[in-house]
């Protein structure tokens, strides 16, 4: 079998507990103080468990949080730029000690989900972290506005995980890092490039990925499934597009869905460096980076995500950008281009926003098949029926 690329730090974390650790971590958590979780939380907890965040195995101390603010680095010198951090009630927080293991819950159902053994316990300044992970403070942000919203203390330490969050609907296409990489060697793939993406797949996501594909042994088309801001498509409908989409135009044996369970931070820059990391944990040797990957409104410009990769040197990201421009679909091209291929005027491209392609499928119409494909557009426009008829409006 084909070696894999190594997990960032070099070694791939694994913190789930199972047989009989689990069992007796179980049984000592029921005597342990409880700190409720988001979903947002439980999110970075399972992505540490499961080696997505390697090399984390916890959530991070002030000294690595004030590396990562402040160098994009962790205080271990290897390239971070998100904070992980597990924001708690001060009264709550105040309460624990370190070297204590409290029991993390989840908020919703009370399920005991990890432990945490506590090192620190830390107030953040909130604008601070704004300034530097969101380069800006402004709230109308959704990444800031959520930041704003948190409790003002971080507890931080090493976590065990010993139970595990999978959605019923996406149970198939839960993959963790160890088994995409398995998978990648079983299918003979020597280089992978890793898609994320938050939206269906439109012409322009499939173009950049299948021009990678030309280049590639395979693509780990891997959407982002946990928590996103509530104007974007539901990842339950996102799922039912990208697998008619796969099914339609994509050969089977070059492509491997899988979901990416994280919450979107909408970081831009810093998020495409964090997102091109975690895909390397999850086995990929290569990932793409088009424009405004994370970005959210006009926080960020169009290719800054891209430009954010020449502050570190290619061994410290260890995984190969591939980076694409603005590509849309040209009347007088008769295809699918790019700024650097296309030479015609801005009037024979089909750029749509986002905004103008929900309206359009709201009203039950499909955009045209330069901009999306018929089978992906039919799944969204019955997707949003269904949304709005549970919602009433
Ligand atoms: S993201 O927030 O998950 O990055 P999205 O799902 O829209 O957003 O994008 C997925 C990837 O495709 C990102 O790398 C993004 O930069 C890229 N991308 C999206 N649209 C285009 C486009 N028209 N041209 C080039 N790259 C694009």
């Amino acid at each position: 079998m084909t070696d894999t690329i190594p997990a960032h730090g070099g070694v791939l974390v694994n913190r789930l507990l199972t047989g009989e650790a689990r069992r007796e971590a179980l049984a000592q958590s029921r005597e342990l103080p409880r700190i409720p979780l988001t979903d947002w939380s439980l999110s970075d907890l399972e992505l540490i468990g499961i080696g997505a965040f390697s090399p984390l195995r916890g959530f991070m101390t002030r000294e690595d949080y004030d590396a990562v603010l402040e160098s994009m680095h962790l205080s271990n010198g290897l390239v971070w730029p998100i904070p992980i951090t597990l924001p708690v009630e001060p009264t709550l927080a105040r309460r624990l000690r370190p070297g204590q293991r409290v029991a993390l819950v989840g908020q919703a159902d009370d399920v005991v989900y990890g432990i945490l053994e506590v090192t620190q316990v830390y107030p953040y300044e909130k604008r601070r972290e704004a300034e530097f992970v969101y380069r800006t403070t402004d709230e109308a942000h959704p990444g800031v506005r959520k930041l704003y919203q948190r409790p003002e203390t971080y507890v931080a330490g090493p976590v065990w995980v010993l139970n595990r969050r999978k959605p019923a609907q996406f149970s198939a296409f839960s993959l963790d890092p160890a088994e995409t990489r398995l998978a990648f060697q079983q299918r003979c793939w020597r280089t992978v490039v890793g898609f994320q993406t938050r939206n269906p797949v439109h012409r322009a996501h499939e173009y950049i990925q299948k021009c990678a594909l030309e280049v590639v042994d395979g693509l780990l088309l891997h959407p982002l499934v946990g928590e996103t801001k509530a104007d974007d498509i539901p990842a339950g409908v996102r799922m039912r597009s990208y697998q008619v989409l796969l099914d339609a135009y994509y050969p089977k044996d070059r492509v491997l869905l899988a979901v990416y369970p994280a919450a979107m931070r909408y970081a831009g820059p810093r998020e495409a460096v964090m997102h091109a990391l975690v895909r390397k944990n999850y086995g990929c040797t290569h990932f793409i980076v088009g424009r405004d990957h994370a970005g959210v409104g006009h926080y960020y410009g169009t290719y800054d995500a891209q430009k954010i990769f020449s502050h570190f040197r290619p061994e410290e990201i260890g995984i190969t950008p591939l980076f694409f421009e603005n590509s849309f679909y040209c009347e007088k091209c008769d295809g699918m281009a790019s700024e650097k291929t296309c030479p015609h005027e801005e009037a024979y491209r089909y750029i749509l926003s986002g905004t103008k392609v929900r309206e359009i499928l709201r009203r039950g119409e499909r955009p045209s098949p330069k901009f999306t494909r018929p089978e992906v557009a039919d799944v969204l426009i019955a997707g949003l029926t269904e949304e709005v008829g549970v919602r009433g409006d």
